[in-house]
């Protein structure tokens, strides 16, 4: 295991900076068809065969719906003060329209209830990717009505589970959705259309713009805002044909996002390379998405390196790779945090996820993942280093508590910092859960008035 004298340690954050872990439903719930849950686009897209690279599906994942209490315990443990979960709408609004199923809702409010109870805020997240298989058999998020089956959800939500929840998120990663769900089809529902892509990644925005004045109308006083996966975008080389695709990648990533919700367009390069694919748009629309946010989420993992011709890959880049053959590029998250400041007006910005996937192997003596505590380290030291050049960054959270079901790459990928056995559902602390455990009890220390004197003079060796 990592000693403690690493990295992150010499950046003392704030007394008041919300350290986290992070989860989603469809990952880690199972339960799948208990209590009255419909079946979500994720349900379905399990059972065609070789959409999961393990053939596998979220029947069972963590057991989470009825071992919560266990895991709000585990989380508890980690000293961590924020823990980000979805909520899955198939679960409270199994058709999502009509009726809500009351079970659905009472576990997410005994969640939330649990964590508030052991001084955990909770950051929930309400769509996660697992939509109601019914909203899609009429269109998904390509049929305008979807955006308003969501404001719908949304509020019914937030009418259970009100302000005592400490954030709302309307969306995890629409890019995901849109690009991976709907373009490339490697994702539920499985669609190959940039047509549909870029509609549903619209609706997306439209239906997060519409759900913020809706709850705030409602008197939501909690900070709410959504979660983009960014990275900085650069070329594979320096050649016109590769700095050219590079660019309109950062478009088609970044700019395609944050244009709209901090400056009420769309990026004009995207729209002409997308032509007739663009999406329709309604008078008011861009207001709507514009509408202010108290956060912004980022997810980050790795840089994105693009070539005019599809031949790079990261096996050529000479860098670290973790399990999903994703570079290991802290110096990312820096970069991509100082330009978002320099180029736009952003409100406080958490880090949603961050960690990555790593053959663990547990062992007699435990998980000795060591990458991954390595991982989480200099990622934590690089989001210091944006910070210090004044990117106002409030929140980390580690992705994942636990080892869960990786949408595509089924169980195979193991992302948590704590290990699952998926046939006993043993919890098991990987060495990454001692670190940031470690790394946590740290901070508290450092921020104590009392023993800043003491901490100063023993930085270095970062004994907690
Ligand atoms: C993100 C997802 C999250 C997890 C990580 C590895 O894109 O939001 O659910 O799968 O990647």
């Amino acid at each position: 295991m990592s000693s403690n004298n690493t990295l992150s340690y010499e950046h003392p954050f704030p007394a008041d900076f919300i350290w986290g872990v992070a989860t989603s439903s469809f990952q880690i719930e199972g339960a799948a068809q208990k209590d009255g849950k419909g079946p979500s686009i994720w349900d379905t897209f399990c059972e065609t065969p070789g959409n999961i690279t393990d053939g596998s599906n979220g029947l069972i994942a963590c057991e989470h719906y009825d071992r919560y209490q266990q895991d709000i315990d585990l989380i508890a443990s980690l000293g961590v003060n924020a823990y980000r979960f979805s909520i899955s709408w198939p679960r409270v609004q199994p058709l999502g329209s009509g009726a809500f199923n009351e079970a659905g809702l009472a576990f997410y409010e005994r969640l939330v209830d649990g964590l508030l109870a052991k001084g955990i805020t909770p950051f929930v997240t309400l769509n996660h990717w697992d939509l109601p298989q019914a909203l899609q058999d009429q269109g998904g998020w390509e049929n305008r009505d979807t955006v308003h089956r969501f404001v719908d959800y949304a509020l019914a939500i937030f009418a259970r589970l009100g302000n005592k929840v400490g954030a709302y998120t309307t969306h995890n990663e629409p890019w995901v959705i849109a690009i991976l769900g709907n373009e490339s089809g490697i994702f539920a529902p499985g669609i190959k259309s940039r047509a549909t892509a870029m509609q549903v990644s619209h609706h997306l925005l439209l239906s997060h713009g519409l759900a913020l004045q809706a709850m705030r109308d409602k008197g939501c006083t909690q900070p709410l805002g959504i979660v983009l996966n960014l990275s900085p975008t650069v070329p594979a080389t320096d050649s016109a044909e590769d700095v050219a695709k590079a660019r309109l990648e950062d478009g088609r990533l970044l700019r395609w996002y944050m244009d709209p919700l901090f400056n009420k367009s769309y990026p004009q390069d995207v729209l002409d390379a997308l032509g007739e694919d663009a999406p329709h748009i309604l008078p008011g629309d861009l207001d709507a998405i514009a509408t202010p946010m108290d956060y912004l989420g980022v997810n980050y993992y790795t840089r994105s390196v693009v070539s005019a011709d599809g031949s790079w890959s990261p096996k050529k880049s000479g860098l670290p790779l973790n399990d999903m053959d994703w570079e290991i590029y802290p110096q990312g998250l820096t970069q991509l945090l100082v330009r978002m400041k320099r180029d736009y007006a952003i409100p406080p910005v958490y880090i949603t996820e961050n960690g990555g996937a790593f053959p663990d192997p547990l062992t007699a003596t435990g998980v000795h993942d060591h990458d991954r505590v390595q991982y989480i380290d200099q990622h934590i030291a690089a989001l210091g280093d944006a910070m210090a050049q004044g990117v106002p960054v409030h929140g980390y959270m580690v992705w994942s508590l636990l080892d869960n079901f990786e949408w595509s790459s089924g169980y195979a990928k193991r992302f948590g910092i704590i290990h699952v056995d998926y046939d006993t559902q043993q919890r098991t602390y990987k060495d990454s859960a001692h670190w940031y455990k470690n790394f946590l009890a740290h901070q508290k220390q450092l921020s104590k008035p009392e023993s800043v004197c003491a901490t100063e003079s023993t930085t270095v060796t970062g004994v907690v």
